[in-house]
């Protein structure tokens, strides 16, 4: 009994200690940013770090030597708080972070666009364009005081290269210095990067009925619960998080994003991702949670539908034509990019197709058709052909003429309008459309 008091005593004696040499050095930030930082320093006091004592320091602490790091009024620090630096007390986050596809956002330099970004625009552009969504990699600048380069600092792209190893920021979602649950589960927290005329997710989901009845019931969302189940702790609507990264009844939180979903839809011609019956089921697990199951397959069945209506109608066609020019050496101008056509492809994929796809997959039917298929039977019939004819290659007039004379889904072009009509009435020209809804290869 008294060996039990003694070693209690010193362990308390350790704890005060430790605890007091520790709080000397955090207290201070603290004490000091209430002054020269009072918004930050509000941030953080009204943040469950807060509460569970988790200082300034904790994150910001840093090892002499480590290439960010820097003497700041007596105490090592960076300014970075890197995922590796929150997986000091998140690791099963941190490791999700870094196997998601999110993490490999900032390794787009070599990409297409980014040499779109750089001979069309110009190096700035880059940085404040494509980096700050996509995450630049961080330069270490010894002139500078906290060591970091202006040109990619400050920037929070989803997968940021870190002077560390590691890939991404965790405020790209998390908001600092709040770090609140609450806010990461609403559609705003994936809105700075996941919006405009080439992936329109937000545009999508506030025009659709999940976005509708999301934005007239948040009061009944229960965004600050503890544990956020669907079905559970909430039922009114999914947001972006609940379908793509929050619990079910059956699923665990996940930070890989792309645990759920079973097509790429970024690409000119969309393919099924690795594993992706099994992405699929995890999907429709979530909407279970609030739809019968015959009603997420028959969604599923005419979401994909339409992904293989514009893969076989437009994107392999256009594809094809581009790859006869290129090889037939037809385009004018030797420099990618140079050539109108190229630009008039590139919309038609990269923009308006995506609209299709983003528009069917998350039940926009706005983005679906007028922002979309729309859009892209317009560029394709009288910008993208007619341009591509302007070259006057025999191979390419042949397969356009082709096209538009055999091709079931295409000859319509050269047929009488009441013929159409007639066949549309009988449900003969929907016959031509009838692979679309099986599996291809
Ligand atoms: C004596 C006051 C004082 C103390 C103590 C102090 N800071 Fe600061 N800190 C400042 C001021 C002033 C700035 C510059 C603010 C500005 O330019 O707006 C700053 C800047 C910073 C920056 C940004 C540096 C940069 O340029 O990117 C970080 C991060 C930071 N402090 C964290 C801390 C931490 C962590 C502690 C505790 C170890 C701490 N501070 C202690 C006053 C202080
Ligand atoms: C939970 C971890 C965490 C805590 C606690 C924390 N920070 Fe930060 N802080 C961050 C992250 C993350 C960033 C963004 C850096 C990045 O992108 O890597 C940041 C950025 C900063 C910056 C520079 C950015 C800016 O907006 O000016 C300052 C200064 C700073 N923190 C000071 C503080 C101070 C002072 C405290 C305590 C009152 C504090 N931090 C507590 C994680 C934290
Ligand atoms: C020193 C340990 C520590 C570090 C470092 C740390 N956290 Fe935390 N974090 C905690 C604790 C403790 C809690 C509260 C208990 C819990 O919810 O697990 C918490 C809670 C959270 C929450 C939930 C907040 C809420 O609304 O309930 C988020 C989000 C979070 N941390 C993100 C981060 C991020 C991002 C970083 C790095 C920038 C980070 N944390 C760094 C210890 C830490
Ligand atoms: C507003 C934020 C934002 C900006 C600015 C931005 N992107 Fe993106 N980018 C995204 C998002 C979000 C996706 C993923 C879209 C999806 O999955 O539907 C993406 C996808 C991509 C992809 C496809 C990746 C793949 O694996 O298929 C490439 C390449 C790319 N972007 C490069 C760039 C380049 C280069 C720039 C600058 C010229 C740029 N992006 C500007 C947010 C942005
Ligand atoms: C793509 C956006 C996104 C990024 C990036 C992100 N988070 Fe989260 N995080 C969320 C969402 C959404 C939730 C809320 C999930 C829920 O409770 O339904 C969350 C919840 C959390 C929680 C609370 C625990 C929990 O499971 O509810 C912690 C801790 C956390 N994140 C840490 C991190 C860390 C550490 C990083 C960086 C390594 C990070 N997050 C990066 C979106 C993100
Ligand atoms: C800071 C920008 C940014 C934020 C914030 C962001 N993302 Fe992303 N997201 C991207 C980029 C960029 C890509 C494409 C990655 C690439 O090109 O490697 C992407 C890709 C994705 C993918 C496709 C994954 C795959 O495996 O194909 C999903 C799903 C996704 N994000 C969901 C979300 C959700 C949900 C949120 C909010 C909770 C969110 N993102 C927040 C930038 C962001
Ligand atoms: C009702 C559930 C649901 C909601 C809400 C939702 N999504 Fe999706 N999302 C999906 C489905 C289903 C797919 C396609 C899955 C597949 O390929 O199997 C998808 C696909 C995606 C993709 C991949 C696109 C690509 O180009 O490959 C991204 C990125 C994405 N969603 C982001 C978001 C963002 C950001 C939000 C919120 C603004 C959001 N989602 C809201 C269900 C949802
Ligand atoms: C949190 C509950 C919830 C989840 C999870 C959910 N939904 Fe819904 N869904 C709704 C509500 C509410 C409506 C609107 C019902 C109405 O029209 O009255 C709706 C409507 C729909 C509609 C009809 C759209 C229209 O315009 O008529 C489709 C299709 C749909 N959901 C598919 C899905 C799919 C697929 C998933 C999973 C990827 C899913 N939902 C996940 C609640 C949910």
């Amino acid at each position: 009994m008294k060996r039990m008091m003694t070693i209690t005593l010193l362990l308390m004696f350790v704890i005060t200690l430790g605890f007091s040499t520790t709080s000397s050095t955090a207290g201070k930030c603290m004490t000091c940013h209430k002054e020269k930082t009072s918004g930050m320093y509000k941030q953080w006091l009204s943040s469950n770090h807060a509460t569970h004592n988790v200082t300034c320091f904790d994150c910001h602490t840093a090892k002499k030597g480590e290439p960010d790091a820097f003497k700041h009024e007596g105490a090592w620090i960076a300014t970075l708080v890197t995922p590796k630096d929150c997986g000091r007390c998140h690791p099963n986050e941190t490791k999700e972070v870094s196997e998601s596809y999110h993490a490999h956002a900032g390794e787009i330099l070599d990409s297409k666009d980014a040499y779109l970004a750089h001979v069309a625009g110009g190096h700035p552009i880059a940085v404040v364009g494509c980096e700050t969504c996509h995450g630049s990699k961080v330069i270490i600048d010894e002139r500078s005081p906290n060591k970091l380069s202006k040109l990619s600092w400050p920037n929070s792209g989803i997968g940021r290269i870190n002077p560390d190893g590691s890939k991404g920021s965790c405020t790209a979602c998390h908001t600092r210095h709040s770090f609140d649950k609450a806010q990461a589960r609403q559609p705003e927290a994936c809105a700075k990067c996941h919006l405009g005329p080439d992936h329109p997710q937000k545009e999508v989901y506030e025009e659709s009925k999940h976005g509708n009845t999301y934005y007239t019931n948040i009061d009944k969302m229960n965004l600050d619960a503890d544990k956020w189940v669907v079905g559970d702790d909430y039922n009114v609507a999914p947001t972006c998080a609940t379908c793509h990264m929050s619990a079910t009844s059956t699923q665990k939180v996940t930070h890989d994003v792309g645990n759920r979903i079973s097509w790429t839809l970024r690409p000119p011609v969309s393919k099924r991702k690795d594993n992706w019956e099994a992405k699929k089921e995890n999907m429709q697990d979530v909407c279970s949670a609030c739809h019968e199951d015959q009603f997420v397959e028959n969604f599923y069945y005419q979401f994909d539908g339409v992904v293989r209506l514009y893969n076989e109608k437009f994107a392999k066609p256009a594809t094809e034509i581009m790859n006869m020019l290129r090889k037939n050496g037809r385009l004018e101008r030797q420099a990618s990019f140079s050539n109108k056509i190229e630009w008039v492809y590139w919309e038609l994929w990269h923009h308006e197709g995506r609209r299709v796809r983003h528009g069917a997959a998350m039940m926009g039917p706005d983005y679906a058709w007028w922002h979309g298929m729309y859009d892209v039977a317009q560029n394709f019939y009288f910008d993208f052909i007619p341009e591509a004819q302007h070259y006057n290659d025999p191979d390419v007039n042949a397969y356009i003429e082709d096209l538009f004379t055999k091709h079931p889904m295409h000859n319509w072009l050269n047929r009488p309008t009441s013929e159409l009509k007639e066949e549309i009435r009988s449900g003969e020209l929907q016959k031509v459309y009838e692979g679309m809804f099986e599996e291809q290869e």
